[in-house]
């Protein structure tokens, strides 16, 4: 347990994610800071009048104000709007970045050590926003995409062979879009190749369903995403660091080299312990997944120039 977790936006992703950071007590006090006033003090109440039928400990604060939150040593970031009709991918874009520019700023002055995930969207060039404006390492600034991604494919296997979805490892890289790269050569059920489990056009297809996997949800609820997976996600990667766990997951992280590449966040196999992002590991790919992470990378690239850091 670490003495503090932030989580900054006290929507649907934020609130969720606070709730299960205190069901899992992995903070002494978990505070959620939002600009509206009123909506993270009455989200947090609301949860901390949980915390005695759930039996967790963990204090939920929600405040304005960041002071609350000084010293977290990880913070969360899911503030931001959704697309608005009329409004483009730009100016989506920009408005954005001018959140997650004002919320790093904050971040920056009042918990100067800490380990931020990167929640809001478009995850990869928020995620290069937070790292330009905080000025941290780039262990500690760190893309959540890659887990949310690989436990839709891994949701949609298991329907598919009727296993646990416990049984299926795999691993899904590049950007957090259309043009993500689920690995099929390195997914397994127990071990078992899954070539040798389903036809190759039912593995097309399920790599297909998790690209579209984030739309999938919006196309059903229609005025909001989601917020279920997207918060179980976030919080794996915060049990990883807190517990030291030095798990290996998917994270968005700034390359150096890595992959070929450099100067962009982009998916890719992380070892998560109490220092962030303690190792990129570089596996071996197939050239048609070589190509498919460079076409990631472009897609990842246009954007970034958008926000002009
Ligand atoms: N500082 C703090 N909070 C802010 C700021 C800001 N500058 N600007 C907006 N917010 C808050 C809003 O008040 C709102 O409570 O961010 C919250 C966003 O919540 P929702 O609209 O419910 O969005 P949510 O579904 O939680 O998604 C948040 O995560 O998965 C991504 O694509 C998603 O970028 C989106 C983000």
């Amino acid at each position: 347990m670490v003495e503090k977790i932030t989580v900054v936006g006290a929507g649907n992703v934020g609130a969720t994610t606070a709730q299960r950071l205190a069901e899992k007590e992995l903070a002494r006090q978990v505070v959620m800071v939002d600009v509206v006033d009123g909506v993270p003090q009455g989200k947090a109440l609301d949860q901390w009048e949980s915390a005695p039928i759930e039996g967790f400990d963990a204090r939920v604060i929600g405040t304005n104000d960041y002071a609350a939150s000084a010293g977290s040593a990880i913070v969360v970031v899911t503030a931001g709007i959704a697309r608005k009709p009329g409004m483009s991918r730009d100016d989506l874009l920009n408005t954005n970045a001018g959140i997650v520019k004002q919320v790093s700023e904050q971040i920056k002055a009042t918990s100067p050590n800490a380990i931020v995930i990167m929640v809001s969207n478009p995850l990869d060039v928020m995620a290069y926003v937070a790292l330009k404006v905080t000025g941290f390492p780039r262990q500690r600034v760190i893309g959540m995409a890659g887990v949310l991604d690989t436990a839709r494919y891994r949701a949609f296997l298991a329907d598919a062979l009727d296993v646990s979805v416990r049984d299926i490892q795999a691993m899904v890289l590049g950007g957090h879009g259309d043009t993500m790269v689920p690995l099929i050569s390195y997914t397994s059920v127990s071990g078992i190749p899954v070539t040798q489990l389903l036809d190759r056009a039912k593995l097309d297809a399920i790599v297909d369903r998790t690209r579209t996997g984030g739309a999938e949800i919006v196309k059903y609820l229609k005025t909001g995403s989601a917020y279920y997976a997207p918060s179980s996600a976030a919080v794996q990667m915060c049990e990883a660091i807190v517990l030291d766990q030095k798990r290996v997951l998917p994270c968005a992280a700034w390359l150096d080299g890595e992959y070929g590449m450099s100067g962009l966040f982009l998916g890719v196999p992380c070892k998560l312990g109490r220092r962030g992002i303690e190792q990129i590991l570089q596996v071996e790919l197939t050239g048609d997944e070589r190509a498919a992470l460079a076409k990631s990378a472009d897609a990842v690239r246009e954007p970034m120039k958008v926000v002009g850091l």
